[in-house]
């Protein structure tokens, strides 16, 4: 059945966000079956340089609707965006509401949207890290049990949703809308490398970012990798633009002198940070996103964490897990540094820029969106 009229609500928070909604919007806009995109923007992240330079770099629309929800405590937060969530889903009432990744703006709208009988489509759907003491897993889990269509980006993601009994109707191999918006901006990042480059004065360096909580919240884990991270800067500049939550932490607990060869720098916007990371050395990150990103550039890319729900960039990519111990980041990233963790990485299946003309021909009923059995193994 082909839907025709279709309104659309989108949702965007944090900013992991706004990068996957861009493609989908672009190309819903090419799709005569849509006849309204509503965005919503929940101001999960509301600085400057955790928002508004992503709708320009990305030129995303303008909201439609601004929630202004700011931070808080999982609860509050959580609590805010689906108060202030439900009367803009009554007075829109949308087909459909989409809503990407993992953060609490994602799960807190599905939640509204299913207890009004509005359908979600998950874009992202079913990554997995089995780890239930991060926040994000918990989003993951409970966004696509509330979904009616679910997106995925990898076969794992595929492989987990049919293994928790999500019928295979509902699911959809997609690829990965991130990639496509890098695919699209990569050439525009690349004309800024000059001026980053003689701006920062650099031309071999590993890049850095960290925010997880398990990393950042604890006092003697942010020690021990912010040592280690000292270490690798005593040989190659190390450049680490600073998540708000590792500032604030980093402040609280005077972690304030760092060694020369460390660059703090304020969060950077799309097209800067894309500009850096096609030109590392390595990256080091415990962020989810830059793992796919890394694996698509062929950077090598040390992920501090126990584990990952994207297995997939283990595999295929250039990604490696690594402990949050000084020891152990200094040995590693010799390793690679030295040459030994430059293996040839191979793209997964649908990271090739057309993952979100995908989601919308299998939005509007279409017949483009492989049949998952096909490709999910
Ligand atoms: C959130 C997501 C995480 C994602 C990350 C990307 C959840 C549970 N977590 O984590 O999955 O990887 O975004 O950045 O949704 N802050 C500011 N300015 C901002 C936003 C935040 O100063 O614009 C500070 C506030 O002090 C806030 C803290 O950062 O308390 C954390 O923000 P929050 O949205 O709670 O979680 P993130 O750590 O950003």
């Amino acid at each position: 059945m082909t839907l025709t009229d279709m309104n659309i609500l989108h949702v965007v928070g944090a900013r992991p966000n706004f990068m996957k909604i861009a493609p989908i919007m672009a190309a819903m806009a090419q799709q005569p079956a849509i006849r309204k995109q509503i965005l919503v923007h929940t101001g999960q992240h509301y600085d400057e340089n955790m928002s508004r330079v992503f709708f320009e770099d990305l030129q995303l629309p303008q909201p439609d609707v601004y929630l202004g929800v700011g931070s808080g405590s999982h609860a509050q937060q959580t609590a805010r965006v689906m108060m202030a969530f439900e009367p803009v889903l009554l007075e829109h009432n949308p087909d459909w509401v989409v809503v990407v990744g993992d953060v609490n703006s994602t799960l807190a709208c599905a939640l509204v949207a299913a207890k009004l009988g509005i359908r979600v489509a998950h874009v992202e759907a079913g990554l997995r890290s089995f780890d239930w003491t991060m926040p994000e897993e918990i989003n993951r889990v409970l966004t696509d049990r509330l979904s009616d269509m679910l997106f995925t980006t990898e076969p794992s993601g595929t492989e987990n949703l049919r293994r928790e009994g999500i019928p295979k109707e509902k699911i959809h191999f997609v690829g990965n809308v991130m990639i496509d918006t890098l695919v699209r901006l990569l050439p525009v990042a690349k004309e800024r490398w000059p001026h980053l480059q003689a701006a920062l004065g650099l031309e071999r360096y590993v890049l850095v970012t960290l925010h997880r909580p398990a990393n950042v919240d604890d006092r003697c884990q942010l020690r021990e990798i912010l040592d280690g991270l000292g270490d690798i800067a005593g040989h190659i500049p190390v450049i680490f633009p600073l998540h708000p939550r590792t500032r604030e932490r980093m402040h609280a607990w005077q972690y304030v002198s760092t060694p020369s060869g460390l660059l703090l720098l304020e969060p950077l916007g799309y097209l800067d940070f894309l500009a850096l990371m096609q030109r590392a050395e390595m990256i080091i990150t415990d962020s989810g996103g830059i793992q796919e990103e890394a694996t698509y550039l062929q950077v090598p890319c040390l992920t501090v964490r126990p584990n990952t729900e994207r297995p997939i960039t283990l595999e295929m990519g250039t990604n490696r897990l690594v402990e949050g111990e000084r020891g152990a980041l200094v040995a590693a990233a010799r390793s690679v540094l030295e040459g030994h963790g430059r293996g040839q990485a191979q793209l997964p299946v649908y990271w090739e820029g057309q993952a979100a003309p995908r989601i919308v021909s299998a939005l509007v009923g279409g017949t483009d969106a492989p049949p998952v059995e096909a490709v999910s193994r």
